[in-house]
């Protein structure tokens, strides 16, 4: 589907619609409704942000893509990360993720750490290209008992890993955006 200009802004309970649709599309095992309230009211420690189409008016979300991420120390820990099935293959996955990554690195993070399935090749594809590698592997650790590969970005505070990173996220930002908005601000 060709891309209208997008935003990347915070999560809030008015996109809870939207994203629950999107968890459903994209997981065997989607997290529940109260979950993500739970996540969005209480938990001061993760950070969720979605991608919707600029201009989309106030109480009326299109959530097109969606992430989140917990802080531990200097340690983030990505929770999700999808993108709509209709909107796949076009860059967005790699834009909120380098995103998210930035948002991290802002608060302190100098590693990011993540859990996916060895059978999810698009999303190892992703990560692997940003550079994480894998650390270990947590024997049968989704409720379907697939095991989950955890994986790691390092020296997310080392200029020359960042430097590259930061100019690509400046370029789909661009191209996201229609060049008119950048990451929502
Ligand atoms: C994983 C996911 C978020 C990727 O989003 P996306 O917007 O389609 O990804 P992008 O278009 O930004 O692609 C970025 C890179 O990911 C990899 N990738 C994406 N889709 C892929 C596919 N179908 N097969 C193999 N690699 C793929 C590629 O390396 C791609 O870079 P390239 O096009 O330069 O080769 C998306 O497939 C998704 O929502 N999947 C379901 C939810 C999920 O599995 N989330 C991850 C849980 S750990």
């Amino acid at each position: 589907m060709p891309l209208p200009p997008l935003l990347i802004r915070p999560m809030t309970a008015d996109d809870l619609d939207s994203v629950l649709l999107l968890e459903e599309a994209s997981f065997s095992d989607p997290w529940s409704r109260g979950l993500y309230e739970h996540e969005l009211n209480d938990n001061r420690l993760s950070r969720y942000q979605v991608v919707v189409p600029a201009g989309t008016p106030s109480g009326l979300p299109d959530v097109i893509a969606q992430g989140g991420w917990m802080l531990f120390g200097e340690e983030a820990h990505i929770l999700t990360i999808a993108v709509r099935p209709d909107f796949r293959g076009q860059g967005i996955g790699r834009w909120l993720l380098l995103h998210l990554l930035a948002e991290a690195r802002g608060e302190g993070c100098d590693s990011v750490v993540l859990e996916v399935r060895p059978s999810n090749e698009a999303a190892l594809r992703l990560y692997e290209k940003l550079g994480f590698v894998m650390i270990s592997r947590r024997k049968r650790y989704y409720p379907d008992k697939e095991d989950a590969l955890v994986l790691m970005l390092e020296e997310l505070d080392d200029a020359h890993l960042w430097g590259p990173l930061a100019g690509e996220l400046e370029e789909l930002a661009r191209q996201m955006t229609g060049g008119e908005i950048v990451n929502g601000e």
